[in-house]
């Protein structure tokens, strides 16, 4: 299996997801703005994959800073978590990863004599949270897919959307993790990948993963989800999250929420994967999680490929916004959450 992304001694080393499926290179970032880019261009990508590299990045900046006192060390912390933040918006794990890599450093730095061996420890200690972050996150996919396996059908077919598997996590993956694990309990699945326009991560990404899996995996175009829907050929709907609110709705991969709605149109549950780094329980609806808009080139060009007019206008809205009514369940690493959700996720954080 590939390594998503690993600290190494160059540097943080990444499978370059922009290159996948025609190659299968690794790109190794040996300072943190390069993490930044590699985050911001998509290399890197899927909201608890950027938390892993975000992470990694800070710790990678720290190493090389050439701070001489605790105060200088906080500075430099603030120039490199400053940069990393502006990358993503709407991936809540970028900015739970950079809150955590924070708390490290102040403990470390607490009542320590500001000098050189103090600061070789803070440094050393960011670089063991940043894996600690890496391997705690494989983990808890696992575990979700342990939750998630059984609301699954014994045999049939999980439509799923973007790419939330092991290339969007430090490994294993959510959406995908937990079909892999229903697979693993003998389940007789198949998937139905959606294209998911414009940047193709189903095509590309999560008919890759599953193919080199041998999970049995067919590609559609975005559009034609809701023909299958109709046709009785889905069981289950699947898929993760950029971010969620306390209320449960869910920001993920634009078109969802259209899928959410024609899953309910036809009666198919539709279940959200994330872990609760995902969930932003400082807002309390869907309506404030900020949306990323990205470039509209993204749109009117494939690979650089004109496929529309010259000069028409275009959108590009990375993610849109599922109202937890269209729901069936949440699940994470502790358990598996169902409406009220206001109520089930603040029981899950206890
Ligand atoms: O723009 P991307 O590719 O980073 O978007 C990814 C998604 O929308 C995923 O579904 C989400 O991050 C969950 S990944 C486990």
């Amino acid at each position: 299996m590939f390594k998503t992304i690993e600290w190494t001694d160059d540097g943080v080393r990444m499978i370059d997801q922009k290159r996948l499926p025609t190659e299968e290179v690794y790109r190794t970032c040996r300072d943190y703005r390069e993490v930044a880019e590699a985050i911001r261009t998509m290399v890197i990508r899927g909201a608890p994959a950027i938390g892993v590299a975000a992470a990694m990045g800070i710790a990678l900046g720290a190493k090389n800073s050439s701070a001489k006192s605790g105060e200088a060390l906080r500075a430099d912390f603030e120039q490199i978590a400053g940069t990393i933040s502006q990358t993503r918006p709407t991936a809540a794990n970028l900015f739970w990863a950079v809150k955590r890599m924070r708390g490290v450093l102040e403990d470390l730095l607490s009542g320590c004599a500001p000098d050189a061996p103090a600061i070789a420890r803070a440094k050393a200690g960011l670089e063991e949270e940043a894996k600690r972050i890496l391997a705690e996150d494989i983990a808890l996919n696992e575990a979700m897919g342990q939750h998630g396996a059984a609301l699954l059908p014994a045999s049939g077919t999980v439509l799923t959307h973007c790419n939330a598997g092991a290339l969007a996590t430090g490994g294993y993956g959510t959406a995908l993790g937990v079909i892999r694990a229903a697979v693993a309990a003998g389940k007789d699945l198949q998937v139905l990948a959606d294209e998911t326009r414009p940047f193709l991560q189903g095509a590309r990404l999560t008919a890759w993963e599953l193919a080199k899996d041998g999970i049995p995996v067919t590609l559609i175009t975005d559009s034609m989800a809701g023909h299958f829907m109709k046709l009785g050929k889905v069981q289950a709907a699947i898929v993760g999250a950029d971010r969620l609110a306390a209320n449960g709705d869910t920001a993920n991969k634009i078109g969802t929420y259209t899928l959410a709605v024609l899953a309910r149109e036809n009666g198919i549950p539709f279940y959200v994967a994330a872990p609760l780094a995902t969930i932003d329980m400082s807002l309390s609806s869907g309506d404030q999680i900020p949306i990323e808009e990205r470039s509209p080139a993204e749109v009117t060009h494939w690979g650089g490929v004109p496929i529309a007019p010259p000069g028409v206008a275009a959108r590009h809205p990375a993610f849109d916004v599922t109202p937890h009514r269209y729901i069936s369940a949440i699940i994470t690493e502790r358990g598996i959450a169902r409406e009220p959700y206001t109520e089930s996720l603040r029981t899950l954080f206890k």
